[in-house]
């Protein structure tokens, strides 16, 4: 990909993430009645999905975030993930859902769950606003998922493309 980027057509408009987002959300509150939940997202690109999903939670939340990247993650499932900004609250005895943009190939994803069951969480969940299962590498599936994508490379709605196209309010992708 070069800097004559075309922008493809619109694979999901903002009114269909948030009818997901309905979905999702009512089906997280009604898994975790009773509960409470500390939700994280992965930034930067879980930012407009996490605001999505939080808004229709309706249980005793808290939220973090997390910046954690991934290197090698073509070539080996046991890739390694860096931490540049970690999550303050304390997890012990907590379940956790982590608010993701997109699984891709599942390295930084696989990681973050264990880290998280490192920090004593209850239970470590994962919501994913899209998941490329024909790219995975390792076997974490979300266990909530808005939308299942091709193997493109999907921008817009808080996904970029050298940190180009966060803002889009829908998804697309990269013309290959
Ligand atoms: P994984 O460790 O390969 O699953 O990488 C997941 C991360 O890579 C995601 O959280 C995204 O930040 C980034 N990523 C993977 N695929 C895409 C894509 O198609 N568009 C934009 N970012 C992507
Ligand atoms: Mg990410």
């Amino acid at each position: 990909m070069t800097s004559e980027n075309i922008v493809g057509k619109i694979l999901f408009t903002e009114e269909q993430i948030l009818k997901r987002a309905n979905e999702l959300g009512a089906q997280i509150t009604e898994d975790y009645k009773g509960e409470k939940l500390i939700l994280i997202g992965t930034l930067k690109g879980a930012i407009v999905w996490m605001a999505d999903i939080m808004k229709r939670i309706d249980l005793d939340t808290e939220i973090d975030f997390i910046v954690a990247s991934s290197y090698g993650k073509e070539t080996t499932t046991s890739g390694i993930v860096k931490i540049s900004k970690d999550v303050e609250l304390d997890l012990d005895g907590k379940h956790v859902l982590i608010v993701e943009d997109i699984v891709d190939s599942g390295v930084t994803l696989q990681r973050l769950i264990e880290y998280f069951n490192e920090r004593k969480a209850k239970s470590v969940k994962v919501c994913a606003l899209l998941d490329k299962p024909s790219r995975r590498i390792t076997d974490v599936k979300p266990h909530y998922t808005g939308f299942e994508v091709e193997d493109l490379f999907v921008i817009g709605y808080g996904l970029d493309y050298d940190q180009k196209y966060r803002n889009l309010p829908y998804i697309s992708y990269l013309e290959p």
